[in-house]
């Protein structure tokens, strides 16, 4: 079987490390990075902790609004698709990326599967809602990640492409979470972790004012905060004159994927925006605050590991201390094993 396999953006380089695993040596997989994402901390050390090989081929699109992005990406995939004809295009997640490699693919009648598909914000200001809903309609085969998932893909007729396969993020966490246990990397401040924290969403950093009073319910915490700031916040907060670093918070570079790890195990709990690291807070057994008014990971917070902040940005002080949630009964990310699933399901649907 050959896989082409399309990313972009940082959580799809964790992503791809599980399958690449999984396809090795049996089948052949090529892997285009869109370029979306090019900074080192944001793409390369992300291929090498994961010990994923370098992409076949870089489009090296870099960033732009969001029909220049999409527009180059698709133009610069179409003709890798005609080249390698692949038995499977497999996307991830929700990011331009995705939306991009998925109508490239639909068009070229080549055959579709979208790993993460059946996530739902129901937010429809979010770029990445329209993203997920796109590719779950254009793809051949929706692979999910949880059942909530598997229920929204039935719930829009597409019951008959899904199969559930787990969560390959969970896959890519155990492994490093008992690296990291064993050999803890340095983490860049000094003293202890308190809270770890990101914030890069567009509905977050879009509005200067939002931004603000987000820093400054950030700033006011009872506890360190370390920022880990995303390209995007931290353009917006020099363009704005927003100060990153004061009271509470001591903003730092975004953290390669183990250090992200060790960071949240030091911790006491997370505050984000992040689709991934809500879910990694909560694996980890840490407290999440999301800075949001809605997730699409919902059994983090039914389980009362996650808390969704919303506009309650005065209270967050009183949500960051809230008492840790009792011990999950069940496991709704899976074993950690679902890249196999999701390897084996493409090499079952391709013999049909
Ligand atoms: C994208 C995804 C989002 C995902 C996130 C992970 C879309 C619509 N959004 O958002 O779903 O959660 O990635 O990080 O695809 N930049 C750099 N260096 C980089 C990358 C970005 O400087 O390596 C800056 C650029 O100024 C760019 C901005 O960050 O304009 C935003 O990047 P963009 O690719 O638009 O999306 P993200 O906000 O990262």
């Amino acid at each position: 079987m050959k896989v082409l396999s399309v990313v972009g953006a940082r959580p799809q380089f964790v992503k791809l490390a599980p399958i690449a695993h999984a396809l090795a040596p049996a089948h052949e997989h090529v892997v285009v990075h869109t370029g979306q994402h090019y900074d080192e901390l944001m793409s390369d050390v992300f291929f090498r902790d994961l010990g994923i090989a370098a992409p076949d081929v870089n489009l090296a699109v870099g960033s732009g609004a969001h029909g220049a992005q999409t527009a180059a990406m698709l133009a610069g995939l179409e003709p890798i698709f005609e080249q390698h004809r692949p038995d499977w295009v497999l996307v991830y997640g929700d990011t331009n990326s995705t939306l991009a490699a998925a109508v490239a693919a639909v068009k070229l009648h080549l055959p579709l599967a979208h790993l993460e598909a059946g996530l739902r914000s129901f937010n429809r200001r979010m770029p990445e809602e329209h993203n997920r809903v796109l590719t779950d309609h254009a793809a051949d085969l929706c692979l999910a990640p949880t059942a909530v998932a598997m229920g929204h893909l039935a719930d829009e007729g597409l019951a008959d492409r899904a199969v559930l396969v787990g969560d390959v993020m969970t896959d890519v966490l155990y492994q490093v979470r008992d690296r990291v246990r064993a050999a803890p990397p340095a983490l860049p401040w000094e003293g202890p972790t308190g809270v770890v924290a990101t914030i890069h969403r567009a509905e977050n950093t879009d509005d200067p004012k939002r931004l603000r009073a987000i820093v400054d319910a950030l700033a006011e915490l009872d506890r360190p905060v370390r920022l880990l700031a995303h390209p995007r916040l931290l353009a917006v907060a020099a363009r704005e004159g927003i100060a990153l670093d004061r009271g509470a918070v001591t903003a730092t570079a975004p953290l390669p994927y183990p250090d992200l790890i060790a960071a949240v195990l030091s911790s006491s709990g997370v505050v984000t925006d992040s689709g991934g690291l809500q879910k990694e807070a909560y694996l980890l057994r840490r407290m999440c605050t999301t800075v949001r008014t809605e997730t699409e990971w919902v059994e983090t917070v039914d389980a009362g590991w996650n808390v969704i902040a919303g506009d309650r940005l005065d209270e967050l002080a009183a949500l960051v201390a809230r008492p840790i949630a009792p011990e999950p009964t069940d496991n709704p990310y899976g074993d950690g094993r679902a890249a196999q699933a999701v390897v084996d399901t493409l090499a079952e649907r391709i013999a049909r």
